[in-house]
């Protein structure tokens, strides 16, 4: 389970920068997999309202949210917004990448299509401010909680810190360490107590995609779910992409894995082989499934959808099992 957080101050060693990595280390002490972007550092292009995400469900602007950010918030079942408050808000470094969210709010409200981690995503605000205004955090707290939408994760709660300026407030509070980590262990703890289940196949570019996603749709407060390929694919299967679309689940954001780096990422209880005759990577500790699933000679939308069909009903006694 990936820990996402998005740190927006351009001071690389401030006090956000301070905060967020306080709250990364206590998700990563309860075994989740951590990864700080530092938003000042990225290539990213603040929204040129083409419209196009909400036409065609996709933005054209090529840089660091196409080539990283997006992905990553996709895959992070947990989001935490971090930055110092600059004229009452984020900065404008990280507002650009909240921003360029357009699309997922128009893949959700214009295509009416499902995020997969949609149930299980949640988000926290953290954020720093000089004065000590009562108003100070209403601003961000406000754009936090549509971002949060957008990106389909349910909005958890902030903490914030009023009087702090200069780098090295951050460090010398003294309860911030202890609140940092009861909140953590708050959002949490539910999802690293929960199964954990790899889907295997050659290439992970279609079956155990499809079945990874359905068992997100289907039982992901309860599994928390991965996919991997023995030799994985350069990029998912077209045909694949269309007919999940046609379940209105949408997995663009995602790409094959190899079943190395999930199972040292994810460490499964239970492996799922999906097809018929492959060769199971030996995962210890691990309980084995084989599902048999004849793979088609050819790949075409009729075929995959034929395989989805059969996937989605195994997902569903497979969960139901659980
Ligand atoms: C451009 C700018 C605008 C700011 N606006 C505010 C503000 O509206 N209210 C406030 O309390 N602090 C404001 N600050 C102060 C920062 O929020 C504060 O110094 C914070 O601790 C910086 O965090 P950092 O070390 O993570 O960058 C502003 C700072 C800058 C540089």
């Amino acid at each position: 389970m990936l820990v996402l957080g998005l740190q927006g101050s351009p001071r690389i060693k401030g006090n956000t920068s301070y905060l967020l990595s306080s709250f990364l280390e206590s998700a990563a002490n309860l075994g989740a997999r951590t990864k700080m972007v530092e938003v000042d550092k990225q290539n990213i292009v603040a929204c040129k309202e083409y419209v196009v995400c909400e036409k065609k469900g996709f933005c054209p602007i090529d840089d660091d949210m196409k080539q990283e950010v997006y992905s990553l918030i996709r895959e992070a079942e947990v989001v935490v917004l971090a930055t110092p408050i600059f004229f009452y808000n984020m900065t404008a470094q990280l507002k650009a990448l909240v921003d360029r969210c357009q699309v997922f709010w128009a893949l959700k409200y214009r295509f009416k299509l499902k995020d997969p981690c949609r149930e299980q995503r949640k988000g926290f605000l953290l954020s720093v401010g000089a004065t000590r205004g009562k108003n100070l955090f209403e601003g961000l707290d406000l754009t936090a909680r549509y971002f949060f939408d957008a990106i389909d994760a349910e909005y958890c709660g902030s903490l914030t810190y009023k009087g702090i300026e200069h780098a090295g407030d951050m460090e010398k509070h003294s309860s911030m360490k202890d609140e940092v980590k009861n909140a953590a262990g708050e959002i949490l703890k539910p999802l690293v107590a929960r199964k954990k289940v790899l889907f295997v196949c050659e290439d992970n570019s279609c079956i155990s995609q499809m079945a990874e996603a359905f068992a997100q749709v289907m039982a992901g407060g309860k599994l928390d779910v991965s996919s991997g390929g023995v030799k994985p694919a350069e990029k998912m299967d077209s045909h694949m992409i269309k007919a999940m679309k046609e379940k209105k689940i949408d997995i663009k954001f995602r790409s094959p894995k190899s079943t190395q780096w999930a199972v040292l990422e994810h460490q499964p209880d239970i492996v799922v082989y999906l097809e018929k005759n492959g060769i199971a990577p030996p995962v210890s500790g691990a309980g084995l499934k084989q599902w048999d699933i004849e793979k088609p000679k050819e790949y075409s939308m009729e075929t995959v959808r034929q395989l989805r069909d059969e996937i989605e009903k195994k997902v569903a006694v497979f969960v139901e099992s659980i």
